[in-house]
């Protein structure tokens, strides 16, 4: 993450973090890739994820120089492999406690912003301007309470935004009324499981914005799209 991050940093001048897109889904697709992954065995009850085994699931194996190779069609579960324990289920706490874990080690990776338009350029947006003084420092996010409180700020925040750059009209009206029959009580659901509770919270400002300082941040409605 770190890496990928300083990459992108250093060669994307559009490079643009989001709260939501940026920081929670690349940390959390991180861990996926171990905790959905990892073999269960009676011996590694808490998972063990071995390179054959992670390789065997996406049809690789080792040639005799230890070079990867690809067969089409060859992914396959691997032998002897078991799913976690019913009562180990991998639930919303564990994924705010490993995005805080993450926060806590790589502190850069918990920056919300972007490149301004050309490479190196990276700077952090306000965040206790966008999430109304909920969030003042990266380190909040340390804090599984604030983390899960923002990241349920933060997705009504864009919701609108995001929604009025595909529908118009009549269509607007309706979809945007899903936040509120929708998006709200599924994000409050989120916050029972993750055993929180985010009293008064503040009306947190969406970043994407058509005049936005960050050039990653604007949205374009026409024009070519990026091949990725
Ligand atoms: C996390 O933040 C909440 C809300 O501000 C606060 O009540 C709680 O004490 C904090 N927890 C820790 C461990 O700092």
């Amino acid at each position: 993450m770190v890496n990928r991050r300083r990459h992108s940093i250093a060669t994307n001048p559009l490079y643009f973090a989001p709260p939501f897109a940026g920081l929670v889904v690349p940390t959390v697709a991180a861990l996926f890739t171990f905790t959905i992954l990892a073999n269960h065995s009676a011996e590694y009850p808490r998972g063990c994820l071995s390179p054959s085994s992670f390789e065997s699931l996406w049809g690789y194996t080792r040639d005799a120089n230890n070079n990867l190779v690809y067969k089409y069609g060859h992914e396959r579960i691997p032998d002897n492999y078991y799913k976690s324990a019913i009562e180990d289920q991998w639930t919303v706490p564990d994924i705010l406690t490993g995005f805080a874990q993450n926060c806590l080690s790589y502190p850069s990776d918990c920056e919300v912003g972007g490149n301004l338009g050309t490479v190196n350029s990276f700077t952090g947006v306000n965040l206790g301007d966008i999430s109304g003084g909920l969030i003042n420092s990266p380190a909040d996010f340390t804090n599984t309470t604030l983390l899960g409180c923002f990241i349920s700020q933060s997705l009504q925040a864009e919701a609108p935004t995001f929604l009025s750059n595909v529908f118009s009209g009549v269509l607007l009206t309706q979809v945007l009324g899903l936040i509120t029959s929708l998006l709200v009580p599924t994000l409050q659901k989120f916050q029972l499981d993750a055993l929180i509770t985010c009293p008064s919270l503040p009306k947190g400002k969406g970043i994407f914005d058509a005049n936005s300082k960050y050039p990653g941040a604007r949205f374009l409605s026409q024009g070519p799209r990026n091949p990725f």
